[in-house]
Parts: C-alpha cells; structure tokens; sequence
C-alpha cells in the first residue's frame, strides 16, 4: 500500500495572527503548488482563521494542535471540533508529550479526544512516544503499546484512513537529539504492528505514522526513506519557511 508523505508543521506556542500571515505565505510560495507529499500547518487557535483564507488556494492543509473531547458547553477556554471544521481544519494533533507532560493528558482523556476528532471528520494526528527514563530502562515499546491501545481504543476501522500517528521520542523534542534512522524505524514498524493487532494488515498499511523530534532538513532525507516513516511532525524547523520547505522537499525526493 503507497502512503503519501504528510510533513506537518506544529508551531506551538509561537506567532500571533499577523506574524504567521507572513510564515503562510512564505509557505505557499515554496510549496503550496506541489501535491507529492501533503503539507499540513498547526498554529495556535488565534491563527486559524487568518490561515483559512490564505490555505484555501493552495495545496497546503490546516491542522490544530489540540481540541476538547466535548462537543459544546460549559467548558470555559476549551475549542471543539466543530468550531475547528467551521474553519475547514482537517487534522488535530492530540496526545502531543507537552500536552500529557503540562497538562495531565493521559491516553484514557486522549482516547475521548481521538474519537470526538474522528466523528467530527477530523484527521487525528495521535502522538505517542517514551521519555528518555524510559528508553534508558528498556520500556519503550511496552510504554508504545499502552499508549496506541488506550489511546485507540473503539477507532472505528471504516475511519481508518483518516487515521495518522506521530512517534515523537520525548527526549528528541526541541533538544537536538534525533532518534536515529534505526531507532525510528524499529519503533515505526512496532507501531504498525500494533495497529495490525487492532485493524487488520491491510487497514494498517494504509496509516502514515510520522516521526517526530528535532526533525531538520540535514537529517529528514534519512529518517523519511525509512520504510514505515511516512512523514514528520516538524517544530522548531516549522517556524522558518526555509528550513520547513527544505524538509518537504526531502520529503519529495525520499
Ligand atoms: P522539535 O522539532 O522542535 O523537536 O519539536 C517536535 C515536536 O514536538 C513536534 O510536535
């Protein structure tokens, strides 16, 4: 099964509205034309509208980076799906380390999240990963497991496709330290297997897992001609138009 590349960009916390009219714009006139790998930005709510009207021409989708389980109410300072799709969002990164770290997210309050996305038609970018504690004590792929079984827990196959994973070792987030292509490539093909468990071979195929975790342009080409690396969740190389268009174009050329 042939898997488009996803490369997303998840700007966290940075960039008010009008700053990131520029970053956007930068970002379509590098890649906005081209349709081999598929382009997705994640800036903060404030942005999404503004980035709305300026994706809507160009081949490059819009994602979130975070949404509440809920569907409406008294949730004060929480954002739902639907307020996401009334502005033609298509992916939601949930479960990303910070969020779990600072914000007590666990899989069981993810899994809820997970689903919401997916019934709203929503493209859930599902982010797992071990701490350095834990891969320095040998747990990385038991922590995996819980993480995709809990936090996939009741996915509906027939929404499968819509389905993406982030694998973002914590120790390789914002701290220089990449996973090697080895090391990426064992826990990708782990996660697969997992999701074979879950859905079925075939379904399981056709799920791009990403790799995330100081993802740069000097070391994306490596990283992407993995076998089960289909793509990445870029942060700090995603706030420069350059850098996050160069991984593209790794991307391109995997
Ligand atoms: P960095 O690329 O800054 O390491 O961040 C990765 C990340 O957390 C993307 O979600």
């Amino acid at each position: 099964m042939s898997r488009k590349n996803l490369i997303a960009g998840n700007w966290k916390m940075n960039t008010t509205a009008s700053e990131s009219v520029d970053l956007i714009n930068e970002i379509n006139s590098i890649v906005g034309q081209q349709t081999h790998t598929q382009v997705c930005i994640c800036p903060p709510f404030t942005s999404l509208q503004k980035a709305s009207g300026l994706v809507e021409q160009s081949a490059v989708s819009l994602g979130a980076q975070n949404m509440s389980a809920e569907p409406s109410g008294a949730f004060t300072g929480e954002i739902s799906a639907s307020m996401l799709r009334d502005l033609y969002v298509s992916y939601v990164i949930l479960g990303h380390s910070e969020r779990r770290q600072y914000f007590g997210e666990t899989n069981q309050t993810i899994n809820k999240k997970v689903l919401a996305a997916t019934q709203n038609n929503l493209k859930p970018i599902y982010c797992i990963g071990e701490t350095l504690e834990e891969r320095e004590s040998g747990k990385t792929l038991d922590v995996v497991r819980s993480q995709v079984r809990e936090g996939l827990e009741s996915y509906p196959v027939s929404e499968i496709d819509n389905l993406v994973m982030a694998y973002e070792p914590v120790w390789a987030i914002g701290t220089g330290k990449t996973a090697t292509d080895e090391m990426a490539q064992e826990v990708h093909a782990f996660t697969r297997t997992l999701l074979s468990e879950l859905f079925g071979d075939a379904p399981a195929s056709s799920v791009r897992i990403l790799y995330g975790g100081s993802m740069k342009p000097e070391n994306a080409k490596g990283l992407l001609s993995q076998t089960d690396v289909d793509g990445g969740l870029i942060g700090g190389a995603s706030l420069s138009a350059k850098s996050f268009c160069s991984i593209v174009e790794a991307s391109i050329n995997s």
